[in-house]
């Protein structure tokens, strides 16, 4: 059996040896390095390039190693048909993706960059704090990731809010859905995370009037794509005083341009795409237990409806 591994991203040695460890007999290739492209089975794939798939005949399906897909949905034209496209769910993202957004609510609900600042100049001066439960937090996006962040949150005590398309129940968030549910989440967030997929109607959702919606001193972290942030209209609320801060994990274009107001800005934290990161230790045995499914005759688990967009 054999498998195309594709990204610039990624050390392929770790995802080979991963692999050896736990399928002695797959033949691990590394692009461009295709061989004998008939006999490729399986691709891995992070922003692989146009065509690829064309050349690729007898593929049983198309794994992402991105939670998001909106990159290969993107390139649909070039996608087989018929061939499964099938998302990272695996838990060490999920875990990143907790850590990270419990690291940028604490930081900011405890005052962080008003503390670092005064111990640069030397100054001892107490800031009155919040308790969790008088924060609260809206998720936008409760799937896999949205889900894990809203209840890592929930069980710090920060009263949880979330979005999604379709109604949800998740055990202690208070679940909104649909259009009108965004402007009744938004209301009510003292921090709103952003954990969407970017699809057509996700784009951009998070523009002047989503940002006005928030109570004054709101913060933003998002950890989901850089398009769905109209980014001019984020720093105007930022400039303006309504909002108190933003962490940005993501961005439009990636790497964030050396020159762009981002990097500078007071009252924003800027990370690069770190947020939750798709380590070969913990997604290849679910990539073998994905293949192992496909042998059987079962379908993939996880695989991204294309019209849906995610
Ligand atoms: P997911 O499981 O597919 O969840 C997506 C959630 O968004 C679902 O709750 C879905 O609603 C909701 N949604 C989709 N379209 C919507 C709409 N038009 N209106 C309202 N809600 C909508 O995705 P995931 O695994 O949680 O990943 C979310 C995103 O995180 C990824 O797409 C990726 O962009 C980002 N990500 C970032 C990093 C990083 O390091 N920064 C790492 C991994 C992933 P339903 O539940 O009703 O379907
Ligand atoms: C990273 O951004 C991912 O989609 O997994």
């Amino acid at each position: 059996m054999t498998l195309l591994f594709v990204s610039r991203m990624d050390e392929p040695e770790v995802w080979r040896n991963e692999f050896a460890g736990r399928l002695p007999d797959l033949d691990f290739r590394l692009w461009p390095d295709v061989g004998a492209a008939e006999e490729i089975r399986y691709a891995l794939v992070w922003r692989p390039p146009r065509g690829l798939f064309q050349g690729l005949p007898r593929l049983k399906a198309i794994f992402s190693l991105g939670a998001g897909v909106d990159g290969l949905v993107g390139m649909a034209d070039d996608l087989p048909p018929g061939v499964p496209l099938v998302r990272m769910v695996e838990h060490g993202l999920n875990e990143g993706m907790a850590e990270y957004v419990v690291w940028q609510v604490l930081d900011w609900h405890r005052d962080g960059a008003v503390y670092r600042a005064q111990q640069t100049a030397r100054r001892w001066v107490k800031h009155p704090a919040l308790l969790a439960r008088e924060r609260r937090v809206g998720v936008l996006g409760l799937g896999v990731l949205g889900g894990c962040v809203a209840q890592a949150l929930a069980a710090l005590r920060f009263p949880v809010a979330g979005w999604s398309r379709t109604p949800k129940q998740l055990d202690g968030i208070d679940c909104h859905h649909g259009p009108d549910g965004l402007l009744s989440v938004a209301a009510r967030s003292d921090i709103l995370v952003n954990l969407l997929p970017l699809t057509p109607q996700t784009e951009a959702v998070i523009d002047a009037g989503l940002l006005a919606a928030l109570p004054a001193g709101a913060v933003l972290i998002n950890a989901a794509r850089g398009r769905h942030v109209v980014a001019e209209d984020l720093l105007a609320a930022l400039d303006g005083g309504h909002l108190s801060g933003a962490s940005l994990d993501v961005f439009d274009p990636e790497p964030l341009p050396a020159d762009h107001p981002f990097w500078t800005h007071p009252k924003i934290t800027v990370t690069p795409h770190v947020a939750a990161v798709t380590l070969a230790r913990t997604a290849v045995p679910v990539i073998v237990e994905q293949i192992g499914r496909i042998e059987r005759g079962e379908p993939p688990l996880h695989a991204v409806d294309p019209a849906r967009g995610y």
